[in-house]
């Protein structure tokens, strides 16, 4: 499978975020691509230093050797991306596969904010690549809830059924472009007030999906979509625990909820009874990369989830007695079971295509130092009420037709807890 990318170029946006760092450590280490371009604003100093936080030196010097990875200063809010022309040119003429994972990943933030970070971006990053002559697939990466709106349409079905494939929104109507205008002169739209998207971030995704669909279409391009559920950390590479805590919402979450004041959390839900009803959909950073890079070299095209599934969903009451969503969802993955069927036994060995069963105090046992950084970040910039208040009360009033709550008693740190193990140690590549 890996020799699919012999000697191709991958143009990557992202790649200092969690997923972007755990798809670069792979591509690196076992994938025989050509070169790698990685845009990131602030360029190569900005990267190592942002790499160098969770990874070790000897490591990034690997990921960032110049035989293989070109680090271009850009940024996807810029006309251009803020490419100079001479790299433009360089790019247009050996980019092979674009993979878009730069976004904001900010659940509360406005529509207004989030369609530069999230829509007006991902069309940016779309129209110019497209016009690249050897650029024959471009990867967005979505989210799985760009589809919970469905959760307020399911009238308090545990469990919505999610399908890989982009819903369309208003019966059907083809009124994207007019949306797009819409949301451009007046930071929302007719569609987006008609539907339960619990926060503006989800719908900013599903109009991206529907608009990249038009895009990349036109320009005769293999469109990916690329959908993971909520990413947490690693369960093999580049270590086991590797993870971004700010971008695991389950690690920043939970630092919100440690440093809440009041003992009880009140969560917005449709269910009858939500103790036995929500779960949560965690799925590994390494498992959303290799998913991808499978469905890449299989030629799947549309929407694919990267989840958990069955395996991996947590119930309530094993998340500390505490529920971070009260929505429940089965997101559909026949597509790599799929792919997984055409791979030959060496493939299957070396990839990490499948959640693990997640064993709660599994992730937090690896995750204290990265739930102590949340804390001290949130504490340090003062952002804990805003944060907290936002996440637990203020995002899930859209949907909620009841509240329940939840006696937060049992969730605690321990200050012992605040040790500094070093996990990457476990890295053995390289
Ligand atoms: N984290 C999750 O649980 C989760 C769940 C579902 C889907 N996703 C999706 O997965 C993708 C990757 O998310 P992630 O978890 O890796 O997020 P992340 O850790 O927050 O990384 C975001 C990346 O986007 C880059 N970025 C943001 N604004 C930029 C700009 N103006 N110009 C250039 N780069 C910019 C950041 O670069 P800087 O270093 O310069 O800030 C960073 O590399 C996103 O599309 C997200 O929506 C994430």
């Amino acid at each position: 499978m890996w020799d699919w990318y012999r000697d191709k170029n991958i143009f990557l946006t992202g790649g200092s975020g969690f997923v972007g760092t755990a798809l670069v450590y792979r591509l690196v280490t076992e994938v025989p691509v050509g070169h790698i371009y990685i845009l990131c604003r602030g360029g190569e100093s900005k990267l190592r230093k942002k790499w160098s936080e969770w990874i070790p030196d000897n490591v990034v010097n690997f990921m960032s050797q110049p035989s293989l990875v070109t680090v271009v200063d850009g940024d996807i809010l810029k006309a251009d991306l803020g490419l100079t022309s001479n790299m433009q040119h360089v790019l247009a003429s050996v980019v092979d596969i674009t993979i878009h994972a730069a976004s904001s990943i900010n659940l509360h933030s406005p529509l207004s904010k989030v369609a530069d970070t999230v829509i007006e971006a991902s069309l940016r990053t779309a129209t110019m690549t497209c016009r690249w002559s050897r650029m024959s697939c471009f990867v967005y990466v979505s989210t799985a809830y760009s589809n919970s709106h469905l959760y307020a349409l399911s009238d308090g079905q545990a469990d919505v059924e999610v399908e890989e494939t982009v819903y369309p929104l208003d019966n059907g109507q083809d009124a994207t472009e007019h949306e797009l205008e819409e949301v451009r002169q007046r930071g929302s739209s007719t569609t987006y007030e008609n539907h339960e998207f619990p926060w503006p971030y989800a719908y900013a995704k599903h109009l991206t999906e529907r608009l990249l669909q038009r895009v990349i279409g036109a320009a005769d391009r293999r469109l990916l979509v690329i959908r993971p559920s909520i990413i947490g950390p690693a369960q093999s590479f580049p270590y086991p625990g590797f993870c971004l805590p700010l971008s695991s919402p389950v690690i920043s979450v939970t630092a919100g909820v440690c440093l809440a004041t009041s003992q009880n959390v009140r969560i917005g839900t449709q269910f009858s009874e939500p103790l036995r009803q929500t779960s949560t959909d965690l799925v590994p950073v390494d498992v959303v990369v290799d998913r991808l890079l499978v469905h890449i070299a299989a030629g799947s095209e549309g929407a694919v989830h990267a989840v958990a599934g069955r395996v991996g969903k947590m119930p309530f009451l094993r998340w500390w007695n505490m529920v971070i969503i009260g929505m429940s969802f089965n997101f559909q993955d026949a597509r790599t079971e799929a792919a997984w069927d055409a791979l030959d036994q060496q493939d299957r060995e070396q990839l990490q295509l499948f959640s693990r069963t997640i064993d709660p105090d599994y992730v937090f046992e690896i995750g204290h130092r990265q739930l102590w950084y949340c804390i001290d970040k949130f504490t340090s910039k003062r952002r804990l009420h805003r944060h907290s208040a936002h996440m637990l009360y203020g995002s899930w009033s859209r949907c909620a037709l009841q509240e329940f709550s939840v006696d937060m008693n049992s969730v605690c740190v321990d200050d012992n807890d605040h040790h500094d193990t070093d996990y990457s140690q476990r890295i053995t590549k390289i």
